[in-house]
Formats: structure tokens, C-alpha cells, sequence
């Protein structure tokens, strides 16, 4: 593969791999090339678990993007996410020596380092560091230090943390899929820089990213990472409900979900509340016949509990969401759930 002409991206979720290849065409966009998916296996909640498991599925997401965009990769940028993710807010101080006193690059990473002095747990690692902003002889709010002028440069910084044997067993995944990693990107962070303006992370927003088995809960203020928090829960939750309540298959209750879903009962507008759908139960080869309201009955309150635990998060963290809610992953895709998490969270929604 030509590095200079091509981006790659693989995105390890917790229900799916899927790979994207793009080229760069004429105007500074990027044209898809290539996409591939799979099954996600050999994960828990974005933890591997059989190493052998996710490099197979890595390479068959990988082997259709090649086929359809006919390159064969090497390299990818790699969207990962776990559940054991953790954000912190550090801050640092260094003396800023020299003639004239001007900041330099390796100041700055000085002055971040020294805010990652911290004490980790065992077997953990920073896996992100953030900076929020600069400090200048007192002076606060910079964002840009490097060639201003000053003697003490602190630095206030969002530090992620997780366990390393995590990144570690994904890294080996990756390689044993035959891949080099050319970057890596968390996810929340990834989709916050494909949805977010300049203008919502300024003036504050909580960026929700609803997977399959973990939520990741990003808030955004003053143009930088305030807080960062993953939930254990996620898609399939409503999807073991379904299964539960209706006494159907996992996969039955999926197509079911994507079918027929709604986590807002108000939306239904007229007769639609009580149409009705035809759902199979284990282990019957005979249809069952139920409305939509009971399925939304089943899906609604699990939609509120989901996002009352992330609100009660973003309040709880004193940062202020002026721009409010964006949500992304499969799990915002439910009917209603943008209607849900804008009564929840009392702030536009999207
Ligand atoms: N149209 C849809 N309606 C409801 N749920 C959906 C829809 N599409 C995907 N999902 C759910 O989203 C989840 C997968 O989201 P995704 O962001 O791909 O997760 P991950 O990144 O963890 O692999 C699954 O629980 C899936 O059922
Ligand atoms: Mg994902």
C-alpha cells in the first residue's frame, strides 16, 4: 500500500470490526474506497478475550474492504474503546529558562509531563494525555504557549488511564491480523472529532457514544476533554430485554429491535401504537403476534435508566453543556432515543 496516497481506519467495537479505506480525491476530500465488516469476537466490553478470536475478525473486515477497493493494507489507524477507561484532571509547573524567555515546544511537553506525575494502580498506563489549557506567569486561558513569553509555564491537562495488559492484548490482536498500527485513537474522541464544531466543544457538550456493550461519555468545555467516564452498558442491553421479555432469541430479538423498536411512546402517532408485529419465540416454528406500544414498553424504560445514569454523570461533574447532547453509536440509532435523552438531560439533543 501507498502510505502517501491512503488512510485506512479499523474500528474495534464491541458488536462489530469494520474497516474503512479511503484516497484523498481533488478538493481535500476523502473518497471511500473500501469498507468491510464483521462480527466482533473474542471481546468483552471492549476487553479481549481470545486474542486468536479478534484477529480473525479483524481480517475478515479487512480482507472485504481490500477486495472492494482492490489495495491490499498494511497499516491502520485504530479506534479502540474499553470499559475501563478513565479520565482525570492534572496539573503541572516548570520554570521556562533561557534568553528571552520564550516558551518552546519541549517546555510545553515539560509542563505536561510533569502534570502526569501521578501514582497509577498496578498494571495501569496514561494512555491519552489532553491539555486543557496553558498558564503563563498566572496568566490563564492560553491555549497556544509555544513562542510567548514568561518564566513559569503551568499546564492543566485531562489524563486517560487504563489497565495496559488491555492495550497490550489488542496491539498483539492486531498484528496477528497481519496490520501495523500507523495511530491510535480512543473512541469517544474519535467521534467527537467527526461530530462536534469548534463551537460545542467551546462552549460545552456532553458527547454520549452508545456501543453495543459500553457507553463512553465525553463532556467537552472551554475548547478542550473535561471529563471522561464508560459505562458498562450499551445496545445489547435493550436487546436482552427484548429477548427476555418476549421470550425470543438474541438474534430474533435484534431484528426485532431494529424492525420495530421505539423507546419513546409518545411518538406513535394515530393506529401506530397498536399495529401489530410478528415476532418467532424459541424454540416454535409458529409466529406470535404482539402491538408495538408493548415492545416500546418493554425498550422505554431501559432508554431512561441508560440515560439518567449518564446525566446524573454530567451533572455530577459541575461542567456546564450550553451546546448540549450529541449522541453517536448504534445505540442512539434506537427510534426516540434523541426525544428521550432530551427530556433526560433537559438540553437540546442530536
Ligand atoms: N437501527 C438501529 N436501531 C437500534 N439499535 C441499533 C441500530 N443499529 C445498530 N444498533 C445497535 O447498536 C449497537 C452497536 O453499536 P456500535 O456503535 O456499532 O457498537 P460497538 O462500537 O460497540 O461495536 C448494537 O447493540 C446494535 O443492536
Ligand atoms: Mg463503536
Amino acid at each position: 500500500m501507498n502510505r502517501e496516497t491512503q488512510a485506512v481506519g479499523l474500528d474495534i467495537g464491541t458488536s462489530k470490526v469494520r474497516c474503512i479505506i479511503g484516497e484523498p480525491s481533488d478538493g481535500g476530500v476523502m473518497n471511500i474506497i473500501g469498507v468491510g465488516q464483521a462480527d466482533s469476537r473474542g471481546l468483552r466490553r471492549g476487553i479481549v478475550t481470545t486474542t486468536d478470536a479478534v484477529a480473525e475478525s479483524i481480517k475478515k473486515a479487512v480482507e472485504t474492504a481490500e477486495r472492494m477497493s482492490g489495495v491490499e493494507i498494511q497499516i491502520a489507524t485504530v479506534n479502540l474503546s474499553c470499559e475501563h477507561l478513565q479520565g482525570e484532571n492534572k496539573s503541572g509547573v516548570v520554570a521556562v529558562a533561557g534568553v528571552g524567555r520564550e516558551i518552546t515546544t519541549e517546555d510545553v511537553e515539560r509542563a505536561v509531563q510533569s502534570a502526569s506525575a501521578m501514582q497509577l494502580p498496578a498494571g495501569w498506563k496514561i494512555v491519552d494525555r489532553l491539555p486543557q489549557e496553558f498558564i503563563i506567569d498566572g496568566q490563564d486561558g492560553i491555549v497556544e504557549p509555544i513562542g510567548m513569553h514568561g518564566a513559569r509555564l503551568e499546564s492543566r491537562v485531562h489524563i486517560l488511564t487504563s489497565p495496559s495488559a488491555g492495550g497490550q492484548n489488542m496491539v498483539k490482536a492486531i498484528h496477528r491480523a497481519g496490520l501495523e498500527i500507523e495511530n491510535m485513537m480512543l473512541e469517544p474522541l474519535a467521534a467527537a472529532n467527526s461530530t462536534l464544531s469548534d463551537d460545542d466543544k467551546e462552549y460545552g457538550c456532553a458527547l454520549v457514544n452508545i456501543g453495543a456493550e459500553i457507553t463512553s461519555l465525553m463532556i467537552f468545555g472551554r475548547g478542550a476533554v473535561q471529563h471522561t467516564t464508560v459505562f458498562p452498558f450499551g445496545g445489547m442491553h435493550f436487546t436482552k430485554d427484548i429477548a427476555v421479555g418476549l421470550r425470543v432469541s438474541i438474534p430474533e430479538a435484534e431484528r426485532i429491535k431494529h424492525h420495530y423498536g421505539c423507546v419513546a411512546g409518545f411518538l406513535f402517532k394515530g393506529e401506530e401504537r397498536q399495529e401489530i408485529i410478528e415476532i418467532t419465540p424459541v424454540g416454535r416454528q409458529e409466529t406470535r403476534q404482539l402491538s408495538k406500544e408493548i415492545l416500546c414498553d418493554i425498550m422505554q424504560p431501559r432508554a431512561v435508566e441508560l440515560l439518567q445514569h449518564v446525566a446524573h454523570e454530567v451533572f455530577g461533574s459541575g461542567n456546564q453543556i450550553s451546546s448540549g447532547v450529541v449522541l453517536t453509536g448504534g445505540g442512539s440509532l434506537n427510534r426516540g432515543m434523541v426525544e428521550i435523552a432530551e427530556q433526560v438531560f433537559d438540553a437540546p439533543t442530536r
